[in-house]
């Protein structure tokens, strides 16, 4: 079966994104497609978001995983959009949770229109999602799903639980990150090999691939929190720790720095406030005390797990486009 476009010059991500636009368009048109509330403010404020320029990496693995396990039919297109309105969704609900006024360069929707607003079109998203979804009339990818949302959900729970204190311990850490951002992604790529109707065996490598794959993603999402360029980010920098929430970086640095400076992170974790000179500050005590490279290290190990994952797929483009996407997740920058 083909692995997709032909082509053994997939080096960066640019090059994937090349090689997959036509399918990314096909995504693409699916999610204007399935905009049709006949209430104009939810179009309105669903399609600020999905216009605003998001990454499509959901949309993007599920297309490659079922490309890998040698699908040659067009179903992707419509599950890789009903992927990203549940993305989407979370992120309407995240913004709210998180008190966060820039998402993709632009004002979040509660910053636009409220949180009562972007709650609930989070919630039109998430059921016009399933809506769509049952029409597959597939048991399992409704159980994947499904199953994903759920934990998207606890994932949220469990960091809300350990807001504002510093003392969480790294495994739970990893279980939240799991759980709200992993879980969706590993959903994903099995999703694309259910379509291909892979073996069972080779549903739970893409899984496990796509589990590993964005543990890393998040890790790195939470690092870059500290270190991006605001701009190329499109979101508020040092917004975690300004929200209570202790990532990977964070934690780290306070089991690594002097009494005094622990104290000054506690104290912003629990006033809320940091200002561009805390910032500063903790970016140059992160740089001193390696918990930047600690994560991004921490990043990169999930990424060579997942990696290993693909071993028993066989050469093409759409494992090669896989490898690339996954050296990505560590290296972006956005
Ligand atoms: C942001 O996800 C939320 C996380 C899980 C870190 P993305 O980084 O995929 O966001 P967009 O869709 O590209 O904006
Ligand atoms: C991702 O976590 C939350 C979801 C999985 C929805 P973050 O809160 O770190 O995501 P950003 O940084 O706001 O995109
Ligand atoms: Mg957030
Ligand atoms: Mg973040």
């Amino acid at each position: 079966m083909p692995q997709g476009p032909v082509t053994s010059s997939i080096h960066t991500m640019a090059d994937v994104w090349d090689a997959y636009r036509s399918e990314l368009d096909g995504v693409e048109d699916r999610i204007h497609q399935n905009l049709t509330s006949s209430v104009t403010l939810v179009n309105t404020v669903a399609a600020h978001i999905l216009n605003s320029g998001g990454k499509r990496i959901r949309p993007l693995l599920l297309l490659l995983c079922a490309r890998l396990c040698g699908y040659a039919g067009r179903e992707h297109h419509q599950l890789g959009s009903l992927v990203e309105f549940i993305h989407t969704a979370t992120l309407l609900h995240d913004d709210v949770v998180d008190d966060a006024d820039i998402r993709r360069g632009r004002q979040t929707a509660r910053k636009v229109w409220g949180n009562q607003v972007s709650i609930l079109v989070g919630d039109y998203l998430y059921s016009k999602a399933m809506c769509q979804v049952v029409e597959f009339r597939s048991q399992k990818i409704n159980e994947v799903l499904a199953e994903a949302c759920k934990k998207m959900a606890e994932g949220e729970v469990l960091q809300l639980y350990y807001n504002g204190n510093p003392a969480m311990p790294e495994g739970d850490y990893i279980k939240i990150v799991e759980h709200k951002t992993a879980g969706l992604i590993a959903a994903s790529c099995r999703m694309g090999a259910i379509l291909a109707e892979a073996s069972e065996e080779q549903q739970d490598c893409v899984f496990r691939f796509g589990q590993y794959l964005g543990i890393a993603f998040q890790v790195v999402d939470d690092t870059l929190d500290y270190t991006a360029n605001g701009a190329s980010l499109g979101k508020t920098l040092g917004q975690d720790l300004r929200q209570g929430k202790a990532t990977l970086p964070l934690l780290h640095l306070l089991n690594h720095c002097s009494d005094r400076d622990r104290q000054m992170i506690k104290d912003r974790m629990e006033t809320r406030t940091l200002t561009e000179g805390d910032l500063q500050r903790l970016i140059d005590l992160m740089d001193e005390s390696g918990s930047i490279v600690y994560a991004l290290n921490h990043a990169q190990a999930y990424i060579t797990a997942a990696k290993r994952e693909l071993r028993q797929f066989e050469e093409g483009t759409a494992k090669r486009a896989l490898s690339v996407a996954a050296d990505y997740m560590v290296t972006r920058d956005r």
